[in-house]
């Protein structure tokens, strides 16, 4: 097992596609525009900025070319986007994204009411967008849904994971992003799936991407790297979901899992206050509370002022205390 003590992480925002395509409301493009922009400067390693999907299946992120388009691109960060099919490729190119995030799901049942597909029409069209994206030199990475569990079919086998990652190898793709899209994995199961992935595959960039549907996305954050993932992929606020996998519910909140690395001491090169003023300007943008709980309470050494009436309790405790004399 590798050494997890202070370990480089890279940190990947999904809030602008993963966050926003699960809200009712839709965030004006300017305003989505100026947060990328905002998010830029903070020290992520990758932002998925939007998706390429049909209008249709994702009205909130119908302006992706106008978004990829307009943000300003720093050196240094990746900006990716989440691509279904051949068409989304061809629309990606267009704006010159830095990578493909093509998607697919492990489970038939979630890939036919996600994509409209089978797995297998996923597999052949997918090989298309691969081959697209390595003409134009393009990196690709594979967000394979539903890895630990589909809300549908119930458990997925980690065998058919197993099988899948080696078809992503077998086309070209560069990484693997394992996706708890409902929030069904638990740790003990991500260590094993991780570790299976990672010691199949050695090459594959993994990335882990968890929801904290059920409450235990920080625990399954820390399985993954102590499994050897080195990469996740996180929502500001903890917002997010899949429209077309029932009961999802927000990914594992950007500000709460770099809080809890930083104060072990790995390396994200974010700083949580950051995160913390960002997520309450995309909470203004979405007009609701966020399930995050650090942009709440703040980082675990912020100060309250004693209660009302201090003074006088500690003037008596000490008073008593040199009446009795030392202990
Ligand atoms: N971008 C824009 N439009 C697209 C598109 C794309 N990538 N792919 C298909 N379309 C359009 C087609 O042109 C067609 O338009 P028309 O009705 O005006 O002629 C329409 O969408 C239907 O096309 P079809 O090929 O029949 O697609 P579909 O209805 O079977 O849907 C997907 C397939 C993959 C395009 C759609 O299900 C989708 O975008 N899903 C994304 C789901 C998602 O992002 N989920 C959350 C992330 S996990
Ligand atoms: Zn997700």
């Amino acid at each position: 097992m590798p050494d997890t003590q202070t370990q480089i992480v890279k940190i990947n925002e999904v809030g602008t596609r993963d966050g926003l395509q699960n809200e009712p409301v839709f965030v004006d493009t300017d305003d989505k525009i100026d947060l990328i922009n905002q998010l830029s400067s903070l020290g992520y390693a990758k932002i998925e900025v939007t998706s390429f999907t049909s209008p249709a299946a994702i009205p909130a992120l119908r302006d992706a070319e106008v978004v990829m388009h307009r943000i300003e691109r720093r050196p240094g960060v990746v900006y990716t986007a989440l691509i279904p099919n051949i068409r989304g490729g061809e629309r990606a190119l267009e704006c010159k994204v830095d990578e493909f995030n093509l998607v697919m799901s492990a489970s038939e049942t979630h890939n036919l009411a996600n994509l409209r597909m089978t797995r297998n029409q996923s597999l052949r069209q997918l090989a298309d967008v691969v081959r697209l994206a390595r003409h134009e030199q393009v990196p690709v990475n594979i967000s394979l849904s539903c890895v630990f569990g589909c809300p549908m079919e119930g458990e997925v086998a980690a065998s058919e994971v197993i099988d899948l990652v080696g078809r992503f190898a077998e086309m070209g793709a560069e990484g693997v992003t394992l996706c708890d899209t409902t929030g069904m994995a638990y740790p003990t199961q991500v260590t094993q799936v991780c570790a299976q992935v990672l010691d199949a595959y050695p090459d594959m960039n993994v990335t882990g991407h968890f929801h904290n549907t059920r409450g235990m996305g920080l625990a399954n954050v820390l399985a993954a790297l102590q499994a050897g993932v080195g990469q996740f992929d996180m929502s500001l606020g903890g917002i997010g979901g899949c429209p077309y996998a029932p009961g999802a519910s927000g990914n594992v909140a950007t500000e709460d899992v770099v809080h809890m690395l930083n104060c072990m001491g790995h390396d994200t090169g974010i700083q949580v206050e950051d995160l913390i003023a960002a997520s309450h300007r995309l909470q203004a943008l979405v007009g609701h509370d966020m399930p995050a709980q650090v942009s709440r309470a703040g980082p675990r050494l912020t100060r309250h002022p004693p209660p009302s009436g201090f003074d006088e309790i500690r003037n008596r405790a000490l008073n008593r205390e040199q009446s009795i004399g030392r202990p």
